[in-house]
């Protein structure tokens, strides 16, 4: 029977499962969602145990489809990052994972910077203490709920706890790990000296094996019920965003390849050799799967903005149909600037308490110029990340992902505003894709990216922005 490898993507939103065969080609997908739980202004919750039933239901399912066709050897994960899963001594779940984009850690943040100087955490891990990585929520825990804190055991990253069931080992991997603020880039291990500064024992933290490692077995019982082969391999895979670069072939080795999405959020990614992080800390440096690093520039609210304003201030249009509006209204949107900060922002500003805005609106002023300006304002928005990453080598050429990648009109005016060719291809990408791709990889199979059939968009000239950016600029955060 002809095998396959399967990879999982433990998201915000869903579980989304893909198979694919020897070649790297998707044979199965199947997605399953859970709620997102906000006992709180500015919480953001899940419960593990509603990821790991997701992720049952979707591999029994994808066991299913490929049966009698293929043979499962391996699976990858992946999943959100940041998150904090707390597991007791017995392996049972203390409290709702808290995730990536909660805030309430503001208190924890100044904490960690009393413990550990700014430059020195960035020297260290990368990044600078963020209110979203996990080491904020363990700081929380202790302060907040100290019986809670006392009863766990293991800390573990969302995908690896579903690592954690399906295999009964407990491990981490780089990527996840470099988002944490308690792992040493340099040393590639977790930061004893920061966590003791801290008072938190290591030891909560599980080992830290490759992505690319194979960490552990589909537990009998488990592979019986699922209906997967028994012994299933499973690999350590790696945090969404890198998964996803691997997935589309972003390689530390080739740096001059980099990727734009234009999801929700609006992500710019640069593989790199060597973990420079920006003085500042204003862009993410995390560890990438092949072994190197990336550098990430994250604007919150990108076609989440579009959506936003589509929602609220044109219910009875499609977002098709503001893009076609924006696309008629001159470069500069008439003089209306929008900031996208409706969820705070990260790149370059690192404030979640920023607020979005419209500025220069006239009598003149109607749907059409508003909604060239959200389009505008996320494009200067990555332009302004782009800008950060540039002294420490910026990418010559990227590929473009997310739902905005859809729209032509907006296509070009981001590869216009970032001076960047951008790529879009026809093929598969997304974070399960890259855990299968790991998986597969696991099986020595190597499927070679290619960037034949990939669609350029050349830039055109910045000049008719120029205005227009200046003033984004002008405005300031
Ligand atoms: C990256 C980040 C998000 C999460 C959610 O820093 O916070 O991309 O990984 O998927």
């Amino acid at each position: 029977m002809r095998g396959a490898a399967l990879g999982l993507d433990v998201g915000t939103s869903a579980l989304k499962a893909v198979a694919v065969d020897e070649s790297g080609e998707v044979i199965a997908r199947c997605d399953r969602t859970y709620p997102l739980l906000t006992p709180r202004p500015g919480w953001s919750e899940q419960r593990p145990e509603e990821w790991w039933e997701a992720a049952r239901s979707a591999l029994r399912q994808l066991a299913q489809d490929v049966a009698g066709e293929f043979e499962p050897r391996a699976l990858g994960l992946s999943g959100q990052m940041h998150g904090m899963v707390a597991v007791d001594e017995h392996g049972e779940v203390v409290r709702p994972a808290i995730l990536w984009n909660d805030q309430r850690t503001g208190d924890a943040v100044r904490t960690i910077e009393a413990a550990v100087p700014s430059r020195e955490m960035i020297e260290r891990t990368g990044n600078p203490a963020i209110t979203g990585f996990q080491l904020a929520k363990v700081v929380w825990l202790r302060q907040a709920e100290p019986e809670n804190f006392e009863r766990t055991r293991h800390v573990l990253f969302p995908k690896d706890f579903i690592g954690y069931r399906l295999t009964g080992e407990l491990f981490a991997e780089p990527c996840d790990a470099s988002g944490s603020n308690a792992f040493n880039l340099h040393a590639q291990a977790w930061d004893a000296d920061i966590l003791d500064a801290l008072g938190i024992d290591a030891r909560r933290w599980p080992q830290v094996m490759p992505s690319k490692a194979v960490v552990g077995a589909v537990q009998p019982a488990v592979a019986a019920e699922l209906g997967l082969p028994p012994g299933l391999d499973v690999v350590a895979g790696a945090g969404d965003n890198a998964a996803a670069a691997y997935g589309l072939g972003l390689s530390s080795e080739r740096p001059q390849l980099g990727s734009v999405s234009l999801g929700t959020s609006g992500v710019i990614s640069a593989p790199r050799g060597t973990p420079r992080p920006d003085p500042q800390g204003r862009l993410h440096l995390f560890c990438h799967a092949d072994g190197g690093f990336f550098l990430l520039g994250v604007t919150l609210a990108a076609a989440g903005s579009l959506g936003w304003f589509r929602e609220k201030l044109a219910p009875d249009r499609t977002v098709e149909e503001l893009v076609g509006l924006a696309a008629q209204v001159p470069t500069g949107a008439m003089g209306v600037t929008f900031k996208p900060y409706l969820s705070g922002e990260r790149t370059p500003h690192l404030d979640p308490s920023l607020r979005a805005s419209f500025h220069g609106l006239s009598l003149a002023a109607g749907l059409p110029e508003m909604a060239r300006a959200v389009l505008e304002g996320v494009a200067f928005s990555l332009r302004e990340a782009l800008q950060v990453m540039e002294p420490l080598g910026a990418p010559e050429q990227a590929l473009l992902t997310g739902g905005g990648a859809r729209s032509p009109v907006w296509s070009q005016m981001v590869a216009d505003v970032l001076q960047l060719p951008l790529g879009r291809s026809g093929s598969e990408s997304g974070p399960a894709y890259g855990a299968a791709r790991l998986a597969l990889e696991s099986l020595g199979g190597r499927p070679p990216h290619t960037l034949d059939g990939i669609d350029w968009i050349e830039p055109g000239d910045f000049e008719p922005f120029e205005e227009a950016y200046a003033r984004y600029r002008r405005l300031g955060p």
